[in-house]
């Protein structure tokens, strides 16, 4: 039987989810009308993809057996629970599952209570002055986060961005109430995602991301600039060995939460101590399913079945190339981006190199920024320097209104991510 796929979320993560379900019958709904997903699937509804019972009208009107879900937000709004109940199986956790990502004193709690390896010292508190005070009375530097999703622009992390008396002043002005503190891990950091269901963990290369606004890893953190990966599925920083730590402690993980599915996405640090947790997220990555998926040599959409039908996931191919994803964001982002310019990019322009649009919107035939991030491009080859070299090509026409971090993927940054982490290794 054929299925019909709906795809939920519009940003370039769901890009490059939808192309990878070309072959698909799929159906897109998202609060965007991003151009790239209605120019691949049959039917586009625009929506508020964190209002589940929307999601689920429009996945029974197109009759839906099958759901993907992107963005985090829907996950936290149980748009998966929701589908469920109406009998469409939606490949992603449920809400509860979900506080992984959404809950991150939940994530730091249940990894204590289940003794992940790789699991920092933290605390958690429900009021800003005592996480303040907490602040600046422990010894070491640390990383402070307010307790739900904040787009990966809420933490400020001490000795790196701010001081500690900063950090506390950040604390008690704030609008967050609860607050967890955690170790400051120092190292290299880098992501491993992985596809997970009926107990399967299927992993895929590791990506390195750049969540600093400007190069040279300067300016205020973003949802993701840009990142790169290696034609191997470790990075150039880190040894096989390193990177099978990390597989470990997703496995780990997954053995814990017992019933999770969809993507378990870990953020790790390198430390010298090996791989550190800085946090779980519950979706792919945005870049980095951009980085993933256009190397996934499987069909994407035979995974899915074999997670509904509970069938063993079947073991992943990737082609052994590099990939480099940079993003042009709205100048200005994030801080006070300006929305509303026109994109006049499109897939032809963009040489050898592959364009995802993100948050943008199409309207009266013309394509919109908004104040997130608007598209990526992304150049795969049989090196990182070669990948750098396409999506740079890519990016040569992209005018004033928009901000790109140059400076990801070159030969320079990624020696130096080498030469950090010999550094602190004493070598
Ligand atoms: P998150 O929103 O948890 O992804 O955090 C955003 C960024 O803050 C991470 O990508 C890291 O760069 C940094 N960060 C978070 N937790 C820590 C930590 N414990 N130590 C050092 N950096 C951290
Ligand atoms: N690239 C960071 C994220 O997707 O959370």
């Amino acid at each position: 039987m054929s299925d019909s796929v709906l795809l939920v979320g519009g940003g370039g993560r769901e890009h490059a989810i939808a192309r990878a379900l070309a072959d698909a019958e799929l159906y897109a709904c998202a609060s965007n009308r991003n151009p790239g997903i209605a120019s691949i699937a049959a039917d586009f509804e625009t929506l508020d993809e964190t209002d589940a019972s929307s999601v689920v009208e429009y996945a029974e009107s197109v009759d839906a057996s099958l759901a993907v879900i992107g963005p985090e937000a829907a996950l936290q709004a149980g748009v998966v629970d929701a589908l469920e109940d109406a009998g469409i199986y939606a490949f992603g956790p449920r809400q509860a599952d979900a506080r992984i990502e959404t809950d991150k004193a939940f994530q730091r709690e249940f990894m204590a209570e289940h003794d992940i390896t790789g699991t920092p010292a933290f605390a958690t508190f429900e009021a800003r002055d005592p996480a303040a005070a907490y602040v600046e009375s422990v010894d070491g530097d640390v990383a402070v986060k307010p307790r739900g999703l904040t787009g990966g622009k809420g933490v400020r992390v001490t000795g790196d961005q701010l001081s500690k008396p900063e950090a506390a002043a950040y604390i008690r002005e704030s609008d967050y109430e609860e607050w967890v503190i955690e170790e400051r891990l120092v190292g290299e950091e880098f992501t491993v995602q992985a596809f997970v269901a009926n107990g399967d963990v299927r992993v895929t290369p590791a990506v390195q991301d750049h969540k600093r606004a400007y190069e040279g890893d300067e300016g205020p953190n973003t949802g993701g600039m840009g990142s790169y990966s290696d034609a191997r599925f470790a990075l150039p920083f880190m040894t096989d060995a390193e990177y099978d730590a990390a597989v470990d402690i997703i496995e780990e993980t997954v053995d814990a939460l017992e019933d999770y599915r969809g993507i378990l996405y870990g953020q790790f640090m390198l430390t010298t101590e090996g791989p550190k947790v800085v946090e779980f997220n519950a979706r792919f990555g945005d870049p980095e399913a951009m980085n993933t998926l256009p190397i996934l040599e499987t069909d994407f959409l035979d995974v899915l079945r074999a997670a509904r039908d509970g069938e063993p996931l079947p073991d992943l191919a990737f082609a052994a190339q590099a990939t480099v994803c940079k993003y042009a964001v709205p100048a200005g982002y994030p801080t006070d981006p300006e929305a509303g310019a026109r994109v006049a990019l499109d897939e032809a322009s963009v040489g050898d190199g592959l364009l995802f649009y993100a948050s943008v919107d199409e309207r009266d035939d013309s394509i919109f920024t908004t104040t997130s991030r608007s598209f990526a491009v992304v150049g795969v080859a049989d090196t990182i320097a070669a990948a750098e070299d396409i999506a740079a090509d890519a990016l040569s026409d992209v005018d004033e209104g928009f901000h790109v971090r140059h400076d990801i993927g070159t030969d320079e940054l990624v020696q130096s991510r080498i030469e950090h982490m010999a550094e602190l290794r004493g070598e």
